[in-house]
């Protein structure tokens, strides 16, 4: 069997969830599990929450139904709401909540027969400018469907475009523009991600959407996922399945673009781009062999990639190598390749098995 897999610690997801809850007390929480739960399989994270989650957060009617079938009774948030309008009959019968984002979405619920009424979410465009109505339209929307059949609970919910960065003025206008609309009679209000569960306590509201930090990596640039108290979840681990000497002046992989300044030990990993590993990640960027840090050498392969194992003469054939995970943070590795653990997470491709440890 080929050495490869991702390993999902699924104490660390119930911890990381806890932490979430206990940065927000008396909060609620809707679970982000979009995205087969940022690639750590929804069933799985779902059921691990089961008894833990006060709800769920997806993007999709096909996502909420799988959730929906793991969960009879958690509240099941549609983060963009229904995409067509036959959407809000079969959002209904799953007894799902839905964020209404824009005017074709109002108009599409207001025109439903539902078997029951909906708790809507309407959605504030705070300043993202991706979607949701403005504060103007807002109050015009609330005052459509306050009294509307369709409508059990209305709510309002928002989204940070920067509270990944600490102190961005965004952030404050972000919040003061939801503010602005507490007026208006809302049953519960919703706003703040895993950086504003982590930093902007004024934000939590009634309900949080932790995403990232359930799966144990930061929101922040500059702020570690192990400084924040999160548990990382997945460990990507591979083998070494080559080794080789390289002579000063020979290259290593595709375009010749690592070239041997010194004798060298290079060994190859059974992990590429076809995995998920960034193809883009650079020479230099760290891989753990042995739970030793060595720098990668030359271009991810499609299933490989090879690592400078010079000054680590014990590694052979066979040793242990993590990509990322409980010793080496993502967050990490992602900066290297110039991209963010979010999307390293969500591309480990379906051919990395995912091992789980309750
Ligand atoms: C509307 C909404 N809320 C919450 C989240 C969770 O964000 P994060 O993963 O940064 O916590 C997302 C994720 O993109 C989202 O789109």
């Amino acid at each position: 069997m080929r050495p490869l897999v991702a390993h999902i610690d699924l104490s660390a997801i119930r911890h990381n969830y806890d932490l979430a809850k206990r940065c927000a007390p008396g909060r609620e929480a809707f679970a982000v599990v979009k995205a087969n739960a940022y690639g750590h399989g929804v069933r799985e994270v779902v059921t691990s929450l089961h008894d833990a989650a006060d709800g769920f957060a997806v993007a999709s009617l096909e996502e909420a139904a799988e959730v929906r079938a793991l969960h009879g009774t958690a509240r099941v948030l549609l983060l963009e709401g229904c995409f067509e309008p036959s959407e809000c009959r079969v959002a209904a019968q799953l007894r799902l909540d839905v964020a209404v984002q824009g005017e074709e979405q109002a108009v599409a619920l207001l025109a439903s027969e539902l078997p029951g009424p909906l708790n809507v979410w309407l959605k504030l465009d705070s300043g993202m400018h991706r979607l949701g109505f403005d504060a103007v339209a807002l109050r015009a929307v609330f005052g459509r469907l306050r009294a509307a059949p369709q409508v059990a609970e209305l709510n309002l919910m928002s989204h940070f475009a920067c509270a990944d960065e600490r102190g961005h003025s965004l952030n404050e206008d972000q919040l003061e523009c939801f503010l602005g609309l507490l007026d208006l009679d809302f049953d519960r209000r919703s706003l703040a991600n895993s950086a504003a569960v982590l930093t902007i306590p004024a934000a939590h509201m009634d309900w949080i959407r932790p995403g990232i930090m359930l799966y144990g990596a930061s929101p922040f640039a500059d702020l570690g996922a192990a400084e924040l108290g999160l548990r990382p979840a997945m460990s990507l681990r591979a083998q070494i399945i080559a080794v080789r000497e390289v002579a000063v002046g020979e290259s290593v992989g595709y375009g010749a673009s690592w070239v041997a300044e010194r004798p060298s030990r290079i060994g190859t990993v059974s992990c590429g781009y076809a995995d998920g590993y960034p193809r883009h990640a650079p020479s230099g960027t760290p891989v753990l062999v042995n739970g030793q840090r060595v720098p990668l050498a030359g271009r991810v392969s499609m299933d490989m990639l090879a690592v400078d194992l010079t000054d680590l003469p014990d590694a052979a054939v066979g040793a242990a190598v993590e990509l990322w995970g409980a010793e080496l943070p993502i967050d990490e590795v992602a900066a290297h390749a110039g991209t963010i653990g979010y999307e390293l997470l969500t591309k480990v491709t379906a051919r990395v098995p995912r091992r789980y440890s309750a």
